[in-house]
């Protein structure tokens, strides 16, 4: 297959320099061609993501099943260029299923609309699948049998940048215990996707009366959108 795809590279990179010999400057490609690559390359993603979520099945490999409604396995564009990753499931999200649909949901997605993209146009998913009893912190034994399946969840949406959302996100994808204010606002490497740790919005609720912490996670994620503008993006084509 990768020989393949060299040889095809190959004729491609052959043919185009003969065009610019003969003195074209630009290549038309039909747009029925171009759409159909994109909608190709978006079933790609979401096939694999749907083998993940067969491979889970009714899972029970970690205690926390015990006591959840639901699995929440993460949603959005499976083909994202850029997706959120937080702690695990509250109980609105064990009722509905859903990742981040309550209070802290509501704010995700205000901070994701105001980096110019609609909520269905990222990926959204947690760090473990199931509501850890009252809401406390997810155990190591809980986080490390979840985050395979996370891991290959990245792996099929491919995004271009992670933003981990709180302590857990962070330090359970950058496998560190630095702490968060260490690590918060720069990007760091996971699997060769850039990450960016952030505050989580719960912890941004319970600071509302201190405007600071708001507008330091607003800094955070204009690095992530002054990247994605830089290099071939969405945002761009939306400005177009
Ligand atoms: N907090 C999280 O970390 N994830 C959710 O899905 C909801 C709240």
């Amino acid at each position: 297959m990768a020989e393949y795809d060299e040889n095809w590279m190959h004729l491609v990179k052959n043919y185009l320099e003969y065009q610019v010999n003969l003195g074209f400057t630009q290549v038309i490609l039909p747009k029925t061609r171009a759409v159909s690559l994109v909608s190709k390359k978006a079933e790609s993603g979401s096939i694999v993501l749907e083998s993940i979520r067969k491979e889970l099945g009714d899972c029970k490999r970690c205690p926390l099943h015990s006591a959840r409604l639901s699995i929440v396995f993460g949603e959005g564009n499976p083909n994202a260029e850029l997706m959120f990753v937080g702690e695990g499931p509250g109980a609105d999200e064990d009722r509905e299923g859903k990742p981040f649909v309550g209070r802290a949901g509501q704010l995700l997605t205000k901070m994701i609309r105001a980096m110019g993209f609609d909520r269905s146009e990222v990926y959204i998913a947690n760090i473990v699948k199931c509501l850890p009893p009252e809401n406390r912190n997810p155990k190591t034994l809980e986080i490390s049998t979840c985050l395979p399946f996370l891991k290959s969840q990245v792996t099929a949406v491919k995004p271009r940048v992670v933003v981990a959302l709180g302590r857990i996100a962070t330090s359970s994808l950058l496998n560190t215990t630095e702490s968060l204010s260490n690590l918060r606002g720069q990007f760091h490497d996971f699997d060769g996707i850039l990450l960016m740790p952030t505050y989580h919005p719960s912890f941004l609720l319970r600071q509302e009366r201190d405007r600071k912490y708001k507008a330091e996670a607003w800094e955070h994620l204009q690095k992530v959108m002054a990247y994605l503008k830089s290099t071939h993006s969405h945002l761009e084509s939306k400005d177009e």
